[in-house]
This record gives C-alpha cells, structure tokens and sequence, in this order.
C-alpha cells in the first residue's frame, strides 16, 4: 500500500534525468540538477524563487559549500561554482582519465566531506559500459582519495544517524552496500550487501526497477528510489525488508531528499531520458516532474554541505 500524499512539486522541472536533490535547511531552498542538459537549479517553496544556471556538461550534483558557493560535477570534474557570477571559478579534481566516464550522484557525509561516483558511458538507461565506475571522496581540504572501482553506475549514498555505517547503492547488479565508515578518517571498510534487489519478495524489475537514489530517516531507514518502478521506498537496512511504498504518477524515479521547515517532506527527483514520444504524451507526461510528499509520518537528516 502506498503511504504518504504526493504532489507535483515542479511540473516537467527537468528535461533529460532530474537528480540529486539537496535541501539547504538554513535558506529553506531544494536544489537538483537536470544531468543532460548540463543545468543545476534551485527552488524555494515558500517564495516560489526560481534559478537555473546552464552549463556545457553532464552535471550531476550540486551541494551548497561553507565558503557560500557550490561544489557541482562537471562531466570527470568536481569544480566550484559561482551561483551569482554563474561561473565556474576552479577545478577541484578531475578523475578517470581517458574514459567516457561521467560522474553521478555525489553527497557529503556527516563531517561535511563529499563522496561522488562515476559510470561508465550509457546509451541506453541503466545499461552502461560495465564496471567502468569507481567511488571517490574530496575531503574539506580538497584531497581526492578512490575507495571502491568497478562499478557499473555509481548511485546513491546514505549515512547511519551513530556515523558508522555508509550505505551505497550500485544501480545495475540492483544492490545498497554496506561499509563500516570511520568518520574521521574518511575510510570505508568490511563491504557487504544490506539490500539485494533480486531477492525481494517480488524482486522484478516491473516491482522495484532499479534502487538510484536514496536518502535516511531519523529512525535510520532507507529511503531508497526506484528507477522504471515508479516507487520509492522505505527498507529496514538491518532486516533487509520493504517497510513501505511510496507510488509516483512517473516511472523513472531518480532520487529523494528530505525538505521542508520540518524536515517531514520527501522531495523526490524523476527523468524523461528513455521515455517514448508517445509515453510522455500519456502515462509518462509528468516524467521530469519534482514531485513533494507529505504525511509521512516520519523526518529525514538533513542534507550536508561541503565544509570547505
Ligand atoms: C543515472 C542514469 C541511469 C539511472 C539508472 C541515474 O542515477 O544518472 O544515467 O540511467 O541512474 O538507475
Ligand atoms: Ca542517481
């Protein structure tokens, strides 16, 4: 049974893979990114304030820094972007070199460090070149460090609420990870599988799709969204069980963010990309769309930001 009341937040907001939503509780303002188009874009629920800003590559996440600009990926780069100049004003690190990689969800854990992965070259939605992907982190004082290779698309990332646990999500083999994490140090360990996709009760691809995003509840459950099953939802990572559902008027859910003055709003991020002209003229016409749920009943961590 689907829980929660879902509205549509930002009709047809993106137009190719609306992504990494980031909500800043301290300007009270979701940010998400639209990949193909090479655009980030920020919303203020409360004023209704729109801002996009263009750039010319895959852009696939975008966090708020402590220095009042924004770290966003940039095809292989991490950079840092201007939003009142929209410029960006350097490069911070640059990966996989000689690869049609490109980098895909990004987020900072609790000690404000970004995490970021990359995916091998896609044609077709979630059938990239295979194992091409790695998971990588930028600690606050910019060094760049690999933690994980072979990853076929590098997707989302959540953190237990005690830090000790890192959760991470590899779209295609249709798995959320687990690693011991030690804050401190910016080090994962001990990698085993918390969620198997294939081994749900009703495991298809039609039932759960592919897990994509994902973020964590104040009780420590998985938000985690569903892509090509119009679904997030909402798994007890230490009993690996389903706990609820969430059901979207759009199949291609990327990702999920808690938001809102409580943090008791899921803001949740779907892609156009893959869609048939006369899907999106029918039952997909809301692909793209940010969509908002309310009622709950539960609240989200919230977002980090760079604290560099
Ligand atoms: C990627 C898409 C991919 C999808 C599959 C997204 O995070 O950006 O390119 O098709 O995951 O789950
Ligand atoms: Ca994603």
């Amino acid at each position: 049974m689907s829980v929660g009341t879902v509205s549509v937040a930002l009709k047809n907001a993106a137009k190719t893979i609306g992504e990494g939503p980031h909500w800043d509780d301290k300007n009270q303002t979701l940010y998400y990114v639209d990949i193909l188009s090479g655009v980030v874009a920020s919303w203020k629920p409360a004023t209704g304030e729109e801002s996009q800003i263009k750039l010319d590559n895959p852009l696939s996440l975008v966090v708020p820094s402590t220095k009042g600009d924004f770290i966003v990926s940039l095809g292989r780069k991490l950079v840092r972007l201007d939003w009142e100049k929209q410029e960006v004003t350097s490069v911070l690190a640059e990966v996989d070199q000689g690869t049609k990689n490109r980098f895909n969800d990004g987020k900072c854990d609790p000690s404000g460090r970004l995490w970021a992965g990359t995916m091998g070259y896609e044609t077709v939605p979630a059938q990239p070149e295979r194992q091409m992907g790695s998971l990588f982190s930028l600690s606050t004082g910019c060094t760049l460090a690999k933690h994980v290779d072979k990853i076929d698309i590098s997707n989302g990332l959540a953190w237990s609420n005690d830090n000790t646990i890192m959760y991470y999500i590899d779209s295609v083999p249709r798995k959320v990870y687990a690693f011991d994490f030690d804050i401190n140090a910016g080090a994962i360990s001990n990698q085993r599988t918390a969620i198997d996709f294939n081994t749900q009760p009703e495991g298809g691809l039609k039932e759960h799709g592919f897990p994509d995003g994902m973020c964590i509840d104040v009780e420590g459950k998985l938000w985690v969204a569903c892509y090509k099953a119009g679904k997030v939802v909402r798994f007890d990572p230490v009993t690996a069980k389903q706990i609820q559902e969430v059901t979207f008027p759009a199949e291609r859910i990327t990702s999920c963010c808690f938001g809102g003055p409580n943090l008791d709003e899921l803001y949740v991020t779907s892609g156009v990309q893959g869609c048939t002209e006369e899907e999106l003229k029918n039952e997909q016409a809301l692909a793209g769309s940010v969509f908002k749920v309310t009622g709950l009943g539960v609240k989200g961590t919230p977002c980090q930001n760079f604290q560099g």
